[in-house]
């Protein structure tokens, strides 16, 4: 798809006297900016008392800045309920595992299942897009559903609602005793009413009930999004927006990004890098100042996929250093730059920086904005400013499907956390350490959902970690002649999550049984005849295939059949590195080892360069400066 791809910042007019927003438009507009998000949390200015609206300095604020000839996307204000909200409705507050209410004071402090707060949300919603529903060019839906831990409440009213949600799904407590296997213990229950959330439980609760309640908790927030979604619809053809987060997994992001038009993300490198990854401290040492050189790439990729037919912005990009993670460096100079065209080669339509001007006052008053609190340029201006002018003279990035593919599944990633086996044995780091290790390999990757029915047009997809396969995917894989690699944990589960018989994986055309399961401490990796080793997890297969990796004892870690391969453990580095080679070749690719720092992004006309290192680079007889990037026509 060809578009202009275009720029934005995060503006909060209510921080701001009104003297100055007129100005601070006709600055936005002038550094190239085109969009600007703004009262995603302004509902105590928005309505200070119950019932006393105030939108009328938000019709100014959105004047101003139209005026200007910037475009406007407003936020929902639910995110922030304000004091006298809680006042009214005390039980509407999130409650955490250990029973404690989540108080007032900060954000995110609902739960998404009480019913009240949701109508209140649907209120201010409509009345929002009554008024300004013909005036701005989209909308953003509350702000970051599940940031700061916030989708799992174990309140009266999540109690209530789960057990109703049981009810409809089970139809009866035999049913559900039976899915669960209640006997196990003595858990049977002979009412739905019965039944308590799992939290509190002596040692763990059964793993099919804690399963159930994850799954009602992502449907409670698609069911609180499309609520919003629907209001705003009813007076407003303005496409819809949520800003998700990186490594949040606690609700489908497939489901609620079916419900709108854009999915957007909130890119913050430096502060991810420190508080979202398992790496090694030289690691997190090395891109201090850069950010992982791959997990701003896997979201881009993810949320292309989450967005309708691929649209996808990012709604807030780290503009210097943030205030939130466990150290706050300043990026690079650079970097500012180097972010957004990274985002832009993956497909962004709209790059836009949080925020306008940092703020002097409460939670972030250290977090960079564009401007300084004195109104003065700060670092990532000019940054900003130089993209403007080179998107300029860009002509287009326009997309295309990759040769690669990657399942990504959310319900996998909860039975996992559910059951994880080990410690360290977790789904969003499996499948990000093989994106890592397809992207060193200089490939671009798109990003499939778990319910794909056709995998045609990839040369190689990897689903790696799917711990019960959709029926489509099933019916996919069984079609396909793409070169597939399935495994670890693959059909591990039923529905319930049982252990299914005939055992795992049970797939047409690969004769393979898991036989057994082991989980490795770190210390004890299992070596493989042909170099590197297994870790964390590791199945004992019993197969008639191909063997094409074993252990030093012989015993089989990686079969094939035809197109369709199993690995049955969790690769190290060495050894992913040989599988990947190898499936790549097999696919009719060429694997391209890329330097260290290197990381290339193939779009349909245009191929990007980028060094994610802090030091020059030369690759293809191009020497790249730190946070540099370069382009060249394919
Ligand atoms: C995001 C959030 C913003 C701001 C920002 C700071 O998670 O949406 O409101 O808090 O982080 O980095």
């Amino acid at each position: 798809m060809s578009l202009k791809r275009t720029l934005g910042t995060c503006y909060y007019p209510e921080h701001w006297p009104e003297e100055v927003w007129a100005e601070d438009a006709a600055r936005m507009a002038d550094l190239g900016l085109t969009w600007v998000r703004i009262g995603e949390f302004a509902w105590s200015r928005l309505e200070p008392s119950p019932g006393d609206l105030q939108f009328d300095w938000l019709d100014r604020a959105i004047d101003r800045l139209t005026a200007a000839g910037l475009k406007v996307v407003l936020g929902t204000p639910t995110a922030t309920p304000p004091r006298w909200m809680v006042d009214r409705l005390p039980d509407m507050l999130a409650v955490d595992a250990e029973g404690r209410p989540r108080r007032f004071g900060s954000r995110r402090h609902y739960c998404f299942s009480h019913a009240g707060y949701r109508e209140e949300c649907v209120r201010i919603t409509t009345l929002l897009a009554q008024r300004f529903g013909a005036k701005v060019h989209a909308w953003q839906t509350d702000n970051e559903y599940a940031c700061h831990d916030t989708v799992l409440s174990y309140s009266d009213a999540a109690r209530q609602g789960f057990r109703d949600w049981l009810a409809q799904r089970y139809q009866s407590t035999d049913a559900l005793n039976r899915a669960w296997g209640n006997v196990f213990w003595s858990m049977e229950y002979e009412t739905f009413d019965q039944i308590d959330l799992p939290n509190l439980t002596v040692t763990e609760p059964n793993p099919s009930h804690a399963l159930d309640f994850r799954r009602f908790s992502s449907d409670q927030v698609a069911r609180f999004n499309s609520a919003q979604v629907a209001a705003i619809r009813r007076h407003s053809d303005a496409p819809i927006s949520h800003n998700y987060m990186g490594r949040t997994l606690d609700f489908d992001h497939f489901e609620t990004g079916r419900q709108m038009e854009i999915a957007t993300w909130d890119s913050y490198p430096l502060g991810f890098l420190e508080d979202r990854l398992e790496d090694p401290a030289e690691h997190k040492r090395r891109y201090a100042r850069q950010g992982d050189p791959d997990f701003q790439a896997f979201h881009h990729d993810l949320y292309r996929a989450v967005g309708q037919n691929g649209r996808w912005w990012v709604m807030e990009q780290q503009p210097g250093p943030v205030n939130w993670a466990p150290h706050n460096p300043a990026p690079l100079p650079g970097m500012v730059r180097f972010w957004t065209w990274e985002a832009f080669a993956h497909g962004a339509e709209c790059v836009a920086y949080f925020r306008w001007r940092q703020a002097p006052f409460a939670q972030e008053q250290y977090h960079a904005g564009l401007l300084r609190p004195d109104s003065v340029e700060a670092e990532g201006y000019a940054e900003a400013a130089e993209v403007a002018r080179e998107l300029a003279q860009m002509p287009d990035v326009e997309q295309a499907q990759a040769s690669v593919a990657l399942v990504f599944d959310y319900a996998s990633a909860w039975a996992w956390a559910v059951q994880p086996q080990g410690q360290g044995c977790d789904y969003f780091r499996l499948v990000f350490e093989i994106y890592r290790g397809l992207r060193k390999l200089g490939l671009s990757v798109d990003i499939l959902p778990p319910d794909c029915a056709d995998l045609n047009g990839y040369a190689l997809v990897l689903a790696p970690g799917i711990v019960t396969l959709s029926a489509a995917l099933n019916d996919a894989l069984g079609r396909s002649r793409t070169q597939l690699i399935l495994g670890p944990r693959t059909n591990a589960k039923t529905a319930a999550l049982s252990i299914p018989t005939p055992l795992p994986p049970a797939i047409d055309g690969l004769a393979v049984t898991v036989s057994r399961v082991e989980t490795l401490r770190p210390d004890m990796p299992v070596d493989m005849a042909g170099g590197g080793a297994v870790k964390l997890w590791r199945e004992q297969i019993e197969s008639s295939e191909e063997v094409i990796e074993k252990d030093l004892n012989g015993a089989p870690i990686m079969v094939r059949s035809g197109p369709l391969s199993y690995l049955a453990g969790w690769p190290d580095e060495v050894l992913l590195e040989r599988i990947l080679t190898r499936a790549v070749i097999a696919a009719g690719l060429d694997p391209q080892p890329l330097p260290q720092d290197i990381r290339i992004r193939d779009t349909g006309a245009t191929r990007f360069v980028f060094n994610h290192g802090s030091e020059p680079v030369e690759y293809e007889g191009h020497v790249l400066p730190p946070a540099g990037l370069h382009w060249i026509k394919l």
